[in-house]
């Protein structure tokens, strides 16, 4: 069986910053509910090995999506519905609480079976879906305040460029909603409807277990359909009402063609919400950054660029064509590519700059330092102000362990240079071109390892001359 990383395996616990970030899509505010979400089916379109709520969006799992959404709209409890087979799943949760839905008969069956972790008390349940990740910690805010000011249930509604095969909400006379009818059990009329189901809806407790217990599976699918809780809730004389969310908010994952989608989508609000942050992209549908990224203001970033997970970048920093960031942190106006590949442990001071086709690992720079060209640091210390000549190459490994290179404030690091860690360079010392050095270098000292150069005076006449001679040809 096929193993996978998936977040190294456990839940990542991002930084408030993270949460913030989500929250900016929306107004913050903290409200108290518990979050169920829905991860129990079997995603088989996604024909994978992978759990589908593991699929990563964003660098994230799309779980990870839902529970920091619940989170960042102030969840007191978030129980994840698991099908029994879902070690990795379970793995990943590191502890967090979920509940296990025996087979799997519908998603009104999915929810009952939170009904242990959740309670039941009075309260406010938000029902999610782990297939959907994009939604906001707004639109459950919206949600949860609907049914906090007197609905028995809020639906997130949507309308769809394509409503095929999404449940409808079937409106009465009064701007509520009578019943969802799922769109294989609609008839040609109710097909018509445009308004669907996204799926997410808020629900007061505990009349949602009391519902849940009483709905069938007499229909389509021989599933048990939490949407049947709307017509007995209506039956019963209470109000449901709908918010109206945006469909990429709304969008559902179910194979890799809607993942890609839904990367685009995300893609898209983080773009957006760094330039509004202050920072220029000059092709921003080909720059691609994780959710976590900090960029500060008068940043630039030109086309085709790649900001991976764990990086802040400086304000005013400019970052060149074609270079791809990792878990890197940049100072102020550092120069960086194009070609470059910042990797994790990357921690440059002000004024840096990194050109093309060099290669950063687990290396501080100091203010002003340079490597421009052709250059592997791996496990170094460059003081401020050095340079680092074209093709210096940090000899960090001996193929069992990783070794420190030193290299002092001002040293100048001739061309072609191959550091063998672990080894120290002095402030201000200059290395000649081409020296493999092994040894530490003092401070403002010279130092040259290669061998000695020779000049034959009008040696190369006199082997062209033989040659001709040999080959009776003529230079
Ligand atoms: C559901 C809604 C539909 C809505 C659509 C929006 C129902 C009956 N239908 O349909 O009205 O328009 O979402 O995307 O609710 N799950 C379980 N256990 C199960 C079945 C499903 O945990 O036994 C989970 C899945 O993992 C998934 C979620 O519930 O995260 C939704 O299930 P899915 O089968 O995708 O529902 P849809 O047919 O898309
Ligand atoms: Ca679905």
């Amino acid at each position: 069986k096929l193993r996978y990383v998936v977040d190294k395996s456990k839940r990542q616990r991002w930084p408030r910053h993270v949460i913030e970030v989500e929250a900016m899509f929306g107004l913050y505010r903290v409200m108290s509910f518990t979050a169920i979400i829905l991860a129990a089916g079997k995603g088989t379109r996604m024909r994978s090995a992978l759990a589908k709520p593991l699929h990563q969006v964003g660098g994230r799992a799309m779980l990870s999506w839902s529970i920091d959404a619940a989170m960042a709209a102030g969840a007191e409890r978030i129980v994840t519905v698991l099908s029994p087979d879902s070690e990795d799943i379970q793995t990943w949760l590191d502890g967090a609480p979920f509940a296990i839905q025996h087979e799997q008969h519908g998603t009104g069956d999915a929810v009952a079976a939170a009904r242990d972790s959740v309670g039941t008390g009075d309260g406010i349940a938000i029902i999610m879906f782990a297939d959907t990740p994009l939604v906001t910690s707004q639109s459950l805010t919206a949600l949860a305040d609907c049914v906090a000011s007197g609905a028995s249930i809020a639906i997130a509604g949507f309308e769809p460029a394509d409503p095929a095969g999404y449940g409808r909400l079937v409106p009465d006379k009064d701007g509520g909603i009578t019943r969802i009818v799922e769109h294989k059990d609609a008839t040609a009329e109710e097909r018509r409807i445009t308004l669907c189901n996204g799926g997410i809806m808020a629900v007061r407790t505990p009349a949602l277990f009391d519902r849940l217990s009483r709905i069938t599976n007499d229909n389509a699918k021989g599933e048990y359909y939490l949407t049947d809780i709307v017509g007995l809730a209506v039956a019963d004389g209470q109000q449901v009402r709908h918010v109206v969310i945006a469909e990429d908010e709304i969008m559902g994952v179910n194979d890799r063609i809607d993942l890609a989608r839904a990367e685009a989508a995300l893609q898209s609000r983080l773009r957006h919400a760094a330039m509004e942050s202050g920072v220029t992209m000059i092709a921003p549908e080909t720059v691609f950054l994780a959710a976590d990224a900090v960029i500060e203001r008068d940043v630039i970033i030109d086309p085709h660029v790649v900001i991976g997970a764990g990086c802040h970048i400086g304000e005013g920093s400019m970052i060149r064509a074609f270079s791809h960031l990792e878990g890197a942190k940049l100072g102020a106006c550092c120069v960086i590519g194009p070609y470059a590949r910042l990797r994790p442990g990357t921690d440059a001071e002000e004024g840096v700059k990194i050109g093309n086709f060099v290669e950063t690992k687990n290396t501080r720079l100091g203010a002003g330092a340079k490597a421009n060209h052709l250059t592997y640091l791996g496990d170094a210390e460059v003081g401020s102000h050095a340079n680092i000549g074209a093709g210096t190459i940090t000899c960090n490994y001996d193929g069992y362990g990783k070794f420190q290179t030193l290299i002092g404030d001002s040293a100048f690091i001739g061309s072609n240079s191959a550091l063998v860690a672990p080894v120290s360079i002095g402030a201000r010392a200059i290395i000649g071109a081409g020296s493999t050095i092994t040894s530490d270098v003092d401070e403002d000292s010279v130092a040259l390892a290669r061998a000695g150069m020779t000049e034959k005076a009008g040696a190369a006449r006199a082997f062209r001359d033989r040659r001709d001679k040999d080959t009776g040809s003529k230079s």
